[in-house]
């Protein structure tokens, strides 16, 4: 029923009111009301244990770095900042950090636009610091994952600006210029949108031709056909890499080749962007994302990175089918290592979808590929705030998120429990808010879209002083405003509180960290009849060890068939349990609470 309230409001509201498209795929924004609900099968389908990896037992965590730590004062996040907390987050049990985009850029996307790859922006620090950063990083066995838009430059770039130039420019064909059509090249060359919405193409007067750009106006996408393009942009992977960086997180990389023709894309029903399909916005966008020259790119990417020792990691941010998605691992997983897997950002909180989607993910990606969990990130709704608020469910997708076989990726934040903040779109830092400043806000709300992606970034809470003790200015106004959470929410108090999510995470880190089942063990969920619409259950199998995961999803009591005898408890979600009696078969879980125990 929902589902269809979205459809046709949708629809309407995106034909009628909005002409020029609505929103990104990449958009924060509620689509669970659009997921199906079926509980899968639960069979014993296992999947053999994973290859022994350098990179299996990754747990990494991403910084957002404008609103992680300031050190200087002027309100916004810095590399000294970052450094100075590197204890906290070895404290807290992560061992590799993905930091969003801090290359120069004019900061037009926040760093997702950038302007000298090789060096640093000035608001969060210079080579040194990078230097020190790294070094500290290493010397607590931590790997840096750096974020590479390759798919695009800032307009400022000095490439765009030759290319722009003059059409008989060295760098002219650096980018995807066309005619526009007739009559009088007044119309794009062709009917591509951009993930925001409207066309994908911007004009240029002086050389009387259209460019053409996958994000925003400013972002224009580099053309991948010309060998000049690929020979820069791997000397910049290379560069890095010799720097000593252990890895890169790919922007968008799904678009960076584009039809040579230049076809029209084809009509799609689709409305808003999934996390299953690239058709979006009623484009099917078959002619400009995931074209088999981009699976072989991803190739070609880890042959550069194949020369270094040890063992590089590249992580795709694509977006398509499951089948899709798995092109990019290679056909030898001799492709990236890993894509992010964003369904659970928008999945329903019910055990029988996430069954239903592991189920499948295991299925696509069986060992050794590695499949990521992700819970939130830069661009979307905050994982608690779709859970409104609520610790306890909180910790329950933790602990599913940190017991499953593959990558787990923290967002900042996410393990104090950080909400989302609520932004007006008329003050929006967020580039896609501004656009979209026109929508009324009750329509927002009802059909509860966030336009921005303000909500979702704000300054790190590190404890209840001004400013949340995230500048070490107490008067300076902060890039964006401080949740009025702080004072509750933040990492001084929850360190001191057993029964935190902060001490929750920490303790799953922990027993992470120190059972070889759920860093190397295949997979396996757990027949549950009657109780499967209220848990979740499943194995970690190693040759070692049998770890058992079983999650309560409900505020209800529950009593489940113990499936061994004589359980050890390595975890509980409730920081008070003592122990696990199974005497009369059963074990009994309180409401919401999650265990993870194993044979003695
Ligand atoms: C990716 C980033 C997003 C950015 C966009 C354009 O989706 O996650 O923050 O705006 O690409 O680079």
């Amino acid at each position: 029923m929902r589902n269809c309230k979205w459809y046709v409001v949708l629809a309407l509201a995106t034909a009628l009111l909005f002409p020029h498209g609505i929103v990104a795929r990449d958009f924060p924004m509620h689509t669970g009301a659009r997921q199906s609900t079926e509980s899968p099968s639960l069979g014993e389908k296992r999947t053999p244990a994973s290859k022994e990896s350098s990179l299996a037992d990754l747990v990494i965590y991403q910084i957002y770095p404008r609103s992680f730590k300031d050190s200087t004062g002027d309100g916004v996040g810095d590399l000294r900042g970052i450094i100075e907390e590197l204890d906290y987050l070895q404290e807290l049990g992560i061992n590799a950090i993905w930091f969003s985009p801090f290359f120069t850029s004019p900061q037009g996307d926040h760093g997702y636009d950038v302007s000298d790859y090789y060096d640093i922006s000035p608001e969060y620090g210079t080579m040194v610091d990078f230097d020190e950063l790294m070094e500290e990083m290493h010397a607590r066995d931590m790997k840096m994952i750096l974020d590479l838009p390759l798919n695009h430059t800032s307009i400022e770039h000095p490439w765009f600006k030759d290319s722009a130039s003059s059409k008989d420019n060295a760098k002219r064909d650096w980018y995807i210029w066309r005619d526009g059509k007739k009559p009088n090249g007044k119309a794009p060359p062709n009917n591509w949108k951009a993930i925001p919405g409207g066309s994908a193409w911007r004009y240029f007067k002086n050389t009387d031709q259209w460019v053409y750009f996958h994000f925003l106006p400013f972002q224009p996408d580099l053309n991948y056909r010309n060998p000049e393009v690929k020979e820069a942009m791997f000397n910049v992977l290379q560069f890095w890499l010799n720097k000593g960086v252990d890895g890169f997180r790919l922007d968008i990389l799904h678009a960076i080749y584009e039809d040579e023709q230049l076809r029209d894309d084809s009509f799609s029903w689709a409305v808003l962007p999934s996390d299953k399909t690239t058709a979006s916005l009623f484009t099917a966008h078959q002619y400009d994302l995931n074209l088999p020259e981009t699976y072989d790119f991803a190739m070609e990417l880890r042959e550069i990175v194949d020369e270094y020792q040890p063992e590089r990691f590249l992580l795709g941010e694509v977006f398509g089918s499951i089948e899709e998605l798995r092109k990019y691992y290679g056909p030898e997983n001799n492709g990236l290592q890993s894509v992010f897997l964003f369904e659970f950002t928008s999945a329903p909180f019910k055990p029988g979808k996430y069954a239903e989607i592991l189920g499948r993910i295991e299925e696509a990606l069986p060992p050794p590929y590695m499949p990521t969990y992700v819970l939130s990130n830069h661009d979307r709704v905050r994982f608690i705030s779709r859970l409104r608020n609520n610790l306890d469910k909180a910790k329950i997708a933790a602990t599913m998120q940190l017991t499953l076989r593959g990558v787990p990726i923290i967002y900042y934040g996410e393990e104090i429990g950080m909400p989302n903040s609520a932004f007006k779109l008329s003050t929006s830092q967020d580039p896609i808010g501004r656009k979209y400043t026109w929508v009324p806000r009750f329509l927002c709300k009802w059909l509860k879209l966030s336009l921005t992606r303000d909500g979702c970034r704000t300054p790190m809470q590190w404890s209840d002083k001004p400013t949340a003790g995230f500048s070490p200015n107490s008067h300076v106004k902060t890039w964006l405003k401080i949740s009025d959470t702080y004072r509750e929410i933040n990492v001084a108090k929850e360190r001191e509180d057993p029964s935190s999510i902060l001490n929750c995470y920490k303790r799953l880190l922990k027993i992470r960290k120190d059972n070889v089942a759920l860093q190397a063990g295949s997979f396996a969920l757990q027949e549950l009849d009657k109780l499967r619409g209220k848990c979740l259950a499943y194995r970690r199998i190693h040759e070692e060890q049998t770890v058992f995961i079983y999650l309560n999803f409900s505020k209800d009591k529950v009593r489940l068939k113990c499936p061994i005898e004589r359980p050890t408890l390595l975890f509980s979600t409730s920081a008070d349990r003592v122990g696990l009696d199974s005497s009369d078969g059963t074990l009994r879980l309180g409401p919401f609470e999650g265990i993870i125990f194993e044979k003695q």
